[in-house]
């Protein structure tokens, strides 16, 4: 099959995308649209179905309806060529902590056919901030230093497109906000669009150009906070916002404004 090269600045497009798991409908008839250099927000609270869609994006799994674009290809018919360009940094990420940083890298890089790999590596490394912890096992890593080491794992590909699924779970003050500046970086520094999931609004707010809402499958609101809020008719005040869209969300509320 031949695939012909088409110039893209939607970079993501979803078209009534849906997924049911028997009677459940966990992506309800998703329209969405992620264009280049962007830092989207995905938001909601637990179950509400981004890490769902975020598999179907990268045809990890079958959309039950609908379709998705993702680099101008559907990942259902062409799931190597996006994989191949798409950075995906998986929730609850693991390290073989018997390798080094390095290794762990060097690891990838193999897989993936990187050029230069050395350089590459150290590049990834410094972006990431581990350079000084190159060579030490990553079994003795911190949660945060091994969430850093999975961005880099992720980049170290050279996609044009990351999607990472809550980057920032389980991190301390200190190693969030590390985290978000580095996001932040991606789009100026690797000419990334970048996909940013998490059920926490005030820090996806932090950094993300626009924000996508979703709860038990539907999408409830996309746009940037300040217009969300408007909407809402409230100030960029991010716990009434969350008051608007989650009315029935109580405890997402308090984890938010936590
Ligand atoms: N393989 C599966 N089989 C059956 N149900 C599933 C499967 N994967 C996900 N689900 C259900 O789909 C819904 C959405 O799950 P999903 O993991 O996409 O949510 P999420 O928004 O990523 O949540 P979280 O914030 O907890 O990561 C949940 O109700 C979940 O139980
Ligand atoms: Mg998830």
């Amino acid at each position: 099959m031949k695939r012909e090269k088409v110039v893209v600045e939607k970079i993501v497009e979803t078209f009534g995308l849906t997924k049911r798991y028997g009677r459940q409908t966990v992506v309800d008839r998703l329209d969405l649209t992620v264009s280049q250099g962007e830092i989207f927000g995905f938001l909601g609270p637990n179950g509400a179905g981004k890490t769902t869609t975020l598999l179907m994006l990268l045809g990890l799994t079958e959309p039950t309806s609908g379709y998705a674009q993702v680099l101008g290809l559907d990942p259902r018919r062409w799931p190597l060529e996006v994989k191949s360009s798409v950075g995906y940094l998986a929730e609850n990420m693991g390290v073989y902590g018997d390798l080094t940083a390095y290794q762990s890298l060097a690891f990838i890089g193999d897989l993936n056919h990187i050029n230069g790999l050395s350089q590459a590596i150290y590049e990834a490394l410094d972006l990431v901030g581990l350079s000084e912890v190159a060579h030490k096992k990553t079994g003795q890593f911190s949660r945060g230093m091994r969430q850093r080491l999975g961005l880099a794992e992720v980049l170290i590909k050279n996609p044009k497109l990351v999607f990472l699924d809550e980057p920032t779970l389980g991190l301390d003050p200190d190693g969030i906000a590390t985290m978000l500046e580095l996001i932040e970086r991606l789009p100026a520094e690797k000419g990334l669009t970048v996909v940013l999931s998490s059920h926490l609004l005030h820090l996806v707010s932090r950094v993300a150009h626009r924000v996508a809402i979703l709860d038990r499958g539907r999408l409830m609101a996309v746009g940037p906070l300040e217009e969300l809020a408007a909407h809402a008719g409230v100030s960029a005040d991010l716990e009434q916002v969350y008051r608007y869209f989650f009315k029935n969300h109580s405890q997402v509320l308090s984890e938010a404004t936590r």
